[in-house]
């Protein structure tokens, strides 16, 4: 069984890798302006991901990684961004390498304390223990990067569902802004 990641576009490849998709309509509820959201193509597509994962979700005893190609656009005047999620076993870390794009990765605690890292092409970021992680691309290109994280990390997304992060990135006069978000 062999997998092949390339390093230059960040595609994953073999037969143990498997591909999602998430279009505008897979978001509803994510973005701040969700009329705007409403009245998009339901079909466009806001990211794929390919995953390998060697041992299944909440089991221990191996690495997954996955490639994120997220879309360029905005909702409203918000960037389209990744679902995020904490993990559900607390311990559990991850890491994003960059492979080519521009955006922000959005971290928060539980205590709802949030803030950003730029990404580009060879950034590497840990998410620490505990963490909400979510990916924002405010570039006009594909922002691509790849994750590792432990396979018996398991996901929370229900969370964040209900309460969202602390600071939503918007484009504000033509640029990237970081604005708070009330609970
Ligand atoms: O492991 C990760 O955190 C990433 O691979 C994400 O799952 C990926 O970027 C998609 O985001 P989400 O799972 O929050 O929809
Ligand atoms: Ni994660």
């Amino acid at each position: 069984m062999s997998v092949r990641l390339d390093p230059l576009t960040g595609v994953l490849q073999g037969a143990a890798v498997k591909e999602s998709r998430r279009t505008l309509a897979g978001l509803t509820g994510y973005f701040r302006d969700e009329a705007a959201r409403a009245a998009m193509d339901q079909d466009r597509l806001a990211y794929r991901v390919q995953a390998y994962e060697p041992k299944p979700e909440g089991e221990r005893g191996a690495v997954c990684c996955a490639t994120t190609f997220l879309e360029p656009g905005t909702v409203g005047d918000e960037y389209f961004l990744t679902r995020g999620h904490f993990h559900v076993n607390e311990d559990c870390s991850e890491l994003e390498v960059t492979v080519s794009g521009t955006g922000l990765l959005v971290l928060m605690t539980a205590a709802r304390r949030t803030w950003t890292e730029p990404m580009r092409a060879g950034s590497v970021h840990h998410v620490p223990p505990g963490t909400a992680h979510r990916v924002a691309n405010t570039g006009d290109a594909p922002l691509v990067f790849v994750s590792y994280w432990p396979s018996e990390t398991g996901h929370d997304y229900g969370t964040i569902v209900e309460r969202g992060f602390g600071a939503r990135v918007r484009r504000i006069d033509g640029q990237p802004a970081i604005v708070p978000e009330p609970d």
